[in-house]
């Protein structure tokens, strides 16, 4: 297995079934610092830069707060209008990483253009961790999301998936290249203007990932053991800022998932995550459920960054 020191983490296309279960290994370690709320020091040396051009709640909090578990430091900005690449400069990639390697040890970005923390990486001297890029990827989530399924199921082999929500969004490609490393089935539901891209298939095929496409959540979720949510009705992500307009559009019926159809048509013991933010797809009483699994979803999000920080700065091995 590669090792993980000092290595970027920008995409799950090149992640090796081994390595999955490498970082929910070291995950499960490190777990009782987020369980027990009890900060360590295994990072004590080490300073995390922040790079976030886009909005986020879960990913840069989670990640600051899983390195102030392990007793690491923390910089960075969270808007890039108040960083001179926001502003007159425009101030390129480039420039600004060659600038962050020297303020910390580990850079995360989340950014609206594809791509962009791949480019930091070409200039950094430091590990840099894709926090999502455009329609690009999110690593991270997709860990956090596996790690979740795995404790929850206890494996990922066997599991069929359906996968519901824009086919376009980052978290569906990282779950999809993901796939290739297990022995699972995606049953793919989206409406047509968002269904998977001509050549994102074609890469699909050549990994010999194997997904149906479906028309509707009510035809296949009696097969589902995992039920993985985005929204249909959601923001631009090639948008720095993509702000709420007058008329919020709701979600047809084909791309929900409610209480009703998880007690008439779903197997008992099926999951359902969801990254979040959500609307309307996924109502508020699904969270009384036993199916519901995106709280400790989130809460895992800080586990598995931790594993991440701790692996690529070489707190563990
Ligand atoms: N799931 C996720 O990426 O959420 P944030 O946009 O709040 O980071």
């Amino acid at each position: 297995m590669r090792s993980f020191l000092g290595r970027d983490i920008l995409s799950l296309k090149d992640f090796e079934r081994e390595e999955f279960f490498h970082v929910f290994e070291v995950a499960d370690h490190l777990a009782p610092h987020a369980r027990d709320r009890r900060n360590g020091d295994l990072l004590r040396e080490k300073t995390l830069v922040t790079a976030f051009y886009q909005p986020s709640t879960r990913t840069r909090l989670a990640t600051e707060g899983a390195m102030h578990r392990l007793g690491g430091h923390v910089c960075g900005f969270s808007d890039a209008k108040m960083t001179r690449a926001g502003d007159f400069y425009q101030e390129s990639i480039k420039d600004t990483v060659h600038m962050l390697e020297f303020y910390g040890d580990v850079i995360a970005m989340r950014h609206f253009q594809q791509g962009a923390p791949a480019e930091a990486a070409r200039w950094a001297s430091v590990p840099v961790i894709n926090c999502g890029d455009g329609w690009g990827e999110h690593p991270t989530q997709v860990l956090t999301d596996l790690y979740t399924i795995w404790h929850e199921k206890g494996t990922l082999d066997g599991l069929a998936v359906l996968c519901v929500g824009d086919m376009r969004m980052r978290t569906m490609h990282s779950i999809l290249y993901a796939m290739s490393q297990f022995d699972m089935e995606a049953l793919i539901v989206c409406p047509p203007e968002m269904s998977l891209l001509p050549e994102f298939k074609s890469e699909l095929d050549a990994r010999s990932v194997s997904y149906r496409e479906v028309e509707s959540v009510d035809k296949c979720i009696a097969e589902a053991d995992v039920i993985y949510m985005e929204p249909v009705v959601q923001a631009d992500y090639t948008k720095g800022r993509d702000e709420r307009g007058g008329e919020v559009a709701t979600t047809p019926e084909a791309y929900r998932v409610t209480r009703q159809l998880l007690r008439d048509k779903a197997k008992s013991d099926s999951i359902v995550l969801h990254s979040l933010p959500r609307m309307d797809e996924l109502p508020v009483d699904v969270d009384d459920t036993h199916h519901a699994r995106y709280w400790i979803e989130a809460y895992n999000g800080v586990v598995m960054r931790m594993a991440l920080l701790a692996l690529v700065l070489g707190g563990v091995e």
